[in-house]
């Protein structure tokens, strides 16, 4: 396993983790949800649970694509499953195109199946590949739903990278031929209004947001690089919160997931109060696994979880659904963001 394709996924691991900031500047600081002192619940009220594509999930928490395709990454994805699989949680892999390349690396992405048999298991593959490509990748982990990521900064900045972006016939395709449901992401760049509209009018009917605010690929393929570096496309892209803010442009909306800097609980309850169905959480799972070990890992997460819970109360919200009433104040930034969009 020390092909060309597999070093580059343990890269991403590595450098993922390299640039990981924990206090670093996030999205979502730009929006405050205000107190309320007067709930009327208690813990024992609130109800976490959501539907997920059909299924009804404990949280409206997914742990986010990341990796496969080498040795090291194919311990993760163990690692990963074990957790999706304790906390009850809808996982994706990393795109598994280089396990149809090289189909020995495929047990680095069946192996979840190992950890969890029952779970909601999500496949991974960029855009640009059949429908054939598309059937193989759900198999391969008898996937619920199959992400197909959009990545033309990530491309373009990669020396390796892709050169042509003719997607949407080849995503049509997908859309109307699979069996599963499919969700169209984007990975740390964000979407517009636009993009979204773009993707409903060939049928699709969720979206993974992805924006910026966490883990960059464009530092990342910088860094990988390290002659002619775009680094001024370091800051590219859409953050979090101005795609979930684009998405009020839409008169009907996809099932939409909000991934990209999504680090603490707080995090993700303002990006259901913003209008996410659900939140994706990917490098910040990835750091505790690389920084702790499993078992700490483990902890963190179920803490992670109950706090969610706890904030379901603070915000007097007693359903999922009820998340969506918070009073909201944004910074100037996002504002003006919010007025030069014609965003109300
Ligand atoms: C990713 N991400 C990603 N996304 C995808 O659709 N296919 C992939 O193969 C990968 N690979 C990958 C590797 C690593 C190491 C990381 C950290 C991330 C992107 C990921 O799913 C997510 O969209 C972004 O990372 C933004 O979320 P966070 O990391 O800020 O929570």
């Amino acid at each position: 396993m020390t092909s060309q394709q597999s070093h580059r996924k343990d890269e991403h691991v590595s450098l993922a983790e390299k640039f990981h900031r924990p206090a670093e500047f996030s999205s979502f600081d730009q929006v405050r949800i205000l107190h309320q002192s007067l709930p009327e619940l208690a813990l024992s009220d609130i109800d976490t649970t959501t539907l997920f594509e059909q299924r009804r999930i404990d949280y409206p928490i997914l742990i986010e694509a990341m990796t496969g395709g080498s040795e090291r990454t194919g311990k993760l994805n163990a690692q990963l499953a074990q957790l999706a699989a304790t906390a009850h949680l809808p996982m994706a892999v990393g795109s598994q195109s280089v396990a149809l390349k090289e189909p020995a690396l495929s047990s680095t992405f069946t192996v979840v199946r190992n950890y969890n048999h029952d779970g909601m298991v999500i496949a991974n593959l960029g855009a640009g590949h059949s429908v054939d490509d598309a059937r193989a990748v759900v198999e391969m982990v008898s996937a619920d739903a199959l992400q197909v990521h959009i990545n033309v900064a990530q491309e373009l900045i990669m020396p390796e990278g892709d050169r042509e972006f003719y997607w949407l016939d080849q995503l049509a395709a997908i859309v109307a031929k699979l069996n599963v449901p499919v969700i169209v992401k984007e990975v740390g760049f964000g979407m517009t209004a636009k993009t979204v509209q773009k993707l409903m009018a060939i049928g699709v009917t969720a979206v993974d947001l992805s924006g910026r605010g966490g883990t960059s690929f464009a530092q990342i393929e910088n860094f990988r690089r390290p002659e002619k570096e775009m680094t001024y496309l370091n800051d590219w892209g859409l953050t979090t919160t101005e795609s979930l803010l684009e998405m009020r442009k839409l008169s009907t909306r996809p099932l939409i997931i909000a991934s990209g800097g999504i680090k603490t609980p707080l995090d993700a309850i303002k990006a259901l109060a913003l209008g996410a169905d659900i939140a994706g959480m990917a490098g910040e799972v990835l750091h505790h696994l690389i920084a702790t070990d499993y078992n700490a890992t483990e902890q963190w997460l179920i803490h992670w979880l109950q706090d969610f819970k706890r904030l379901m109360l603070l915000t007097g919200s007693k359903t999922v659904r009820d998340l969506r009433k918070q009073s909201m104040v944004f910074s100037p930034e996002l504002e003006s963001f919010a007025r030069q969009r014609f965003i109300s």
